[in-house]
């Protein structure tokens, strides 16, 4: 793809990770079959500055009933969209008659909340893996992509939305020409689109290279999402930077002069020019320091291998695929990757074939090294995982930079 999928402005391709595999794509171990691999690159829009992947995986591959990633195992985001339930409550869902639509609900870790308040409300997934999960808690979902005709049904019969919400899901969305027109269809006059997704700024300035992955389609920026949103008559009126993985900001929707804007908005805006965020000399930069962070870690993890030590990974992230395949890691030199969710346990990393056991298989024996791909869930795994340390075990982390604590 040469052109925007925004507004069909000219690309520019400033990184290539060369070719990688779904990165949810765990294996069977007796798997031989072919794996699907497509080229991983990013380009920026000379236009309206998104910064965007150059090629488009299908995204039935993707998104299905064997999506095994699970939003409820982490006790952070379980209560980060505990949170964000309560506030909605509060700010947007204030009448019984209120009605709430997710987007990519997952297992149902966000409208588990607003389902026990009582509010009316529909997830929208379409990976039946975890649907199922959800509507075993009670949420209503329907196991459908949102688009565009999927709005236009869900308006028809259930009336208009007051909140249409959505977490790390808009930037796994190539087509956000046909979401907009659903959110036209869908939203109540007053209502608001809020979505939270990892923010460019800090993948730039923790070099968090991983972030790029298939299903991260889109790498917002409060400048890009603001052009986006007028494009498509819509107005940006908050942008809310949130700790979570890794760095996001949360994005508020609203028709167009139906709210005033928060400070936050102009502020953010104004940061971005100044750091000269979404141009191509800055994104060539981060770059390389990609080139940088992949020497540093291969370099490291062969240094360990000659001295004997053993090396694990820790959490068997979507993200690591990018890095086990950029950098040429696998069970060579990282003997295999623990990780809690079932449907990835028993079975080999995408493109790199590392084995995934379960968490018992970190301290059987502890190993000397943990490579914590999961270190968006730093805070919580290394204040779980004390005893390691104590075991004389340290962590390799190559965000912002590769390093050993
Ligand atoms: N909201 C959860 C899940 C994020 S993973 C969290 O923040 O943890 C992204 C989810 O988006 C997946 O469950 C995927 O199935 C879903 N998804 C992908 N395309 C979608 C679409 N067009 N409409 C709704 N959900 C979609
Ligand atoms: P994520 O970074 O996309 O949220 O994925 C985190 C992965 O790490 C997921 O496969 C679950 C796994 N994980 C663990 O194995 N142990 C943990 O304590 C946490 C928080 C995650
Ligand atoms: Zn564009």
């Amino acid at each position: 793809m040469t052109s925007c999928r925004i507004c069909g402005g000219r690309l520019h391709e400033f990184g290539d990770f060369g070719t990688q595999p779904l990165s949810s794509g765990f294996l069977e171990p007796d798997y031989i079959g072919d794996e699907y691999f497509f080229r991983l690159a990013l380009g920026v829009c000379a236009s309206c500055s998104m910064v965007q992947l150059m090629e488009e995986v299908p995204r039935h591959l993707m998104f299905n009933g064997h999506y095994p990633y699970l939003s409820s195992g982490s006790s952070v985001m379980r209560k980060h969209f505990e949170r964000t339930a309560r506030r909605f409550l509060e700010t947007e869902l204030t009448s019984p008659d209120h009605f709430a639509v997710e987007l990519g609900c997952n297992d149902g870790i966000m409208l588990k909340t607003l389902a026990e308040a009582g509010v009316r409300h529909l997830g929208v997934e379409p990976s039946k893996s975890v649907a199922d999960i959800a509507r075993r808690l009670g949420i209503r979902v329907a196991t459908e992509f949102f688009q565009e005709s999927t709005a236009n049904e869900i308006r028809e019969t259930e009336g208009p939305a007051q909140l249409i919400y959505a977490a790390n899901t808009v930037c796994h969305i190539p087509y956000l020409d046909s979401i907009f027109r659903g959110v036209d269809a869908l939203l109540a006059t007053d209502g608001v689109f809020v979505f939270e997704d990892p923010y460019l700024a800090d993948i730039i300035e923790k070099t968090a290279y991983d972030q790029v992955y298939d299903e991260h389609f889109y790498f917002f920026s409060v400048t890009s999402v603001a052009a986006m949103a007028k494009r498509f008559g819509f107005e940006l009126v908050d942008a809310e930077r949130l700790p979570v993985h890794g760095g996001e900001v949360r994005y508020t929707i609203a028709r167009e002069g139906r709210r005033t804007p928060a400070p936050s908005v102009a502020e953010l805006l104004a940061r971005e020019e100044t750091a000269q965020l979404t141009h191509l000399d800055t994104l060539k930069t981060f770059f390389r320091n990609v080139e940088q962070s992949r020497d540093d870690l291969v370099t490291l993890l062969k240094k360990l291998r000659a001295e004997g030590r053993s090396v694990v990974g820790y959490g068997a992230t979507a993200k690591s695929a990018t890095v086990a395949n950029y950098c040429g890691v696998g069970p060579d030199l990282v003997s295999f990757v623990s990780d809690t969710t079932p449907n990835k346990q028993g079975r080999l990393t995408p493109g790199s074939h590392i084995p995934v056991r379960p968490r018992e298989a970190f301290e059987d024996p502890y190993p000397d090294y943990a490579l914590l791909f999961a270190w968006n869930h730093a805070e919580e795994i290394i204040a779980k995982e004390t005893r390691f340390r104590e075991a004389g075990g340290r962590w390799i982390l190559y965000i912002p930079h590769v390093h050993v604590v």
